[in-house]
């Protein structure tokens, strides 16, 4: 088989890039390693940014997200007794928060793509990336795992396959420096069958740990709490669960709606970079390169703004021969990575109880907040970060 870029993963990096390429009539084949079921059923990220919802329009996919997506002004912050709507929308001359889960964005960006003649292969297996840093890279992989081993020749390899994908690893130790850190909590999400308890998203940090409530339908309900990321579900029976949101949720003139949980997970919280996306022939866009702490709802995004920059580039290479856009793509796309990755540590660090700290961390993250509540300035620096960062050009 023979394309033009081919790309490891589907998911919002790979897709979107997808669809950016097609648009400007590049070829490219996405190889996925799970089943369009999968994909399309993994419970992740919720919230897009102003520009990510704009793009969607553009690209002809968001009738769904048009007619589903619930549009918030803003976000409430609460914690030690104080309550703080924050305004997005005046804040940041009109952008919104959009909640519209990640799930959906795939199957409309896979339905679109599908549409428009894509080639999409699922369910490969032993993926691996080869020559990349000759002049005629490929990928090896079996289609339904088990089939006979197949070769991609592409011109440039996009590897998006996320955090435990082998796009990374292709690139020697030597030539990438990696950046961890783990925070010493983890997130328990659940889906519950309940209306909605408040018409916007309210982030907690109370005596007994962070909380989240979001919402996926007028039927169903988004809420995480802080836990230790060690914890076994068992440990977390429905009631236990509510009795903390309840706890952590309360505030005068506010009543959490319970309902029946029909899906939990718990997920650890980290942030990680990889210096550089960019090595010979292959480029790397999402998880695949850095993580976010969730609290910022940066994750999904930053994976579509890192295909933007990176399809403008293989663009200007594929079809003008310049090159330019494309040998600085690592430290474009890391710039705005950074400042993803400030924003989300920020967002963590301020609204969770570290087991690890003291109180005087304690009272500082209280001032912080109270910062935001007193200051217009730190209050438009969090909403601009929260809809998303113009794009340095
Ligand atoms: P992914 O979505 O991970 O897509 C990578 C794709 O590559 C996957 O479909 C995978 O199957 C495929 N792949 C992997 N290995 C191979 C291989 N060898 N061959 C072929 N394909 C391969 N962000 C938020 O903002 N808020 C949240 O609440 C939130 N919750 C999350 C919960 C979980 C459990 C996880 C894992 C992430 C969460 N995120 C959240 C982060 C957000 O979902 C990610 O940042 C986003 O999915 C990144 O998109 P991506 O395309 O880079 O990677
Ligand atoms: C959701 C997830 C987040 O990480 C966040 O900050 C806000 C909302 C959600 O899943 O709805």
């Amino acid at each position: 088989m023979k394309t033009e870029i081919g790309i490891i993963g589907a998911g919002p990096a790979g897709l979107f890039l997808a669809h950016l390429l097609g648009r400007a009539g590049i070829e490219a084949v996405i190889l996925e390693s799970r089943t369009r079921e999968e994909v399309e059923g993994t419970i992740r990220a919720g919230v897009l940014e102003q520009w990510v919802v704009d793009l969607m329009r553009d690209l002809g996919l968001a009738a769904r997200l048009d007619q589903n997506a619930d549009f918030h002004t803003g976000i409430t912050l609460q914690w030690n007794g104080e309550r703080l709507h924050l305004d997005m929308r005046e804040l940041t001359g009109g952008k919104q928060v959009t909640v519209y889960p990640q799930h959906e964005v795939l199957r409309d960006l896979i339905a679109g793509l599908l549409a428009a003649g894509g080639d999409i292969r699922f369910g490969v297996g032993e993926t691996a990336l080869h020559e990349i840093t000759g002049e005629r890279p490929f990928i090896t992989f079996r289609p339904d795992k088990t089939g006979p081993e197949t070769r991609l020749d592409c011109a440039y390899i996009v590897g998006a396959d996320g955090y435990h994908g082998p796009s990374r690893q292709a690139i020697p130790e030597a030539a990438r420096r990696e950046f961890h850190k783990i925070y010493p909590f983890g997130w328990l999400g659940i889906l519950a069958r309940a209306p909605r308890s408040w018409h916007e998203l309210i982030y907690a940090n109370q005596a007994e740990g962070f909380a989240l409530l979001s919402t996926r339908s007028p039927d169903v309900q988004r809420l995480y709490l802080q836990c230790d990321p060690a914890d076994d579900l068992a440990l977390w029976p429905d009631r236990r669960i509510w009795d903390e949101l309840q706890a952590r949720l309360s505030a005068p003139g506010f009543t959490l709606i319970e309902g029946p949980i029909f899906q939990k997970g718990i997920i650890p919280l980290r942030s990680f970079v990889c210096e550089t996306m960019h090595y010979g022939r292959l480029f790397l866009a999402g998880d695949a390169a850095h993580i976010v702490p969730p609290t910022g709802a940066k994750g999904l995004n930053l994976a579509v703004a890192d295909v933007v920059v990176l399809a403008a580039a293989l663009i200007a290479r594929v079809q003008h021969n310049d090159g330019e856009k494309l040998a600085r793509y690592s430290e474009t796309a890391l710039r705005r990575v950074w400042k993803g990755e400030r924003f989300s540590w920020y967002m963590t660090t301020m609204l969770h109880r570290n087991p690890t700290e003291g109180e005087f961390e304690r009272r500082i993250h209280f001032a912080d907040l109270d910062f935001v509540r007193t200051s217009r300035a730190a209050a438009t620096a969090l909403a601009e970060n929260y809809v998303g960062l113009p794009f340095d050009r």
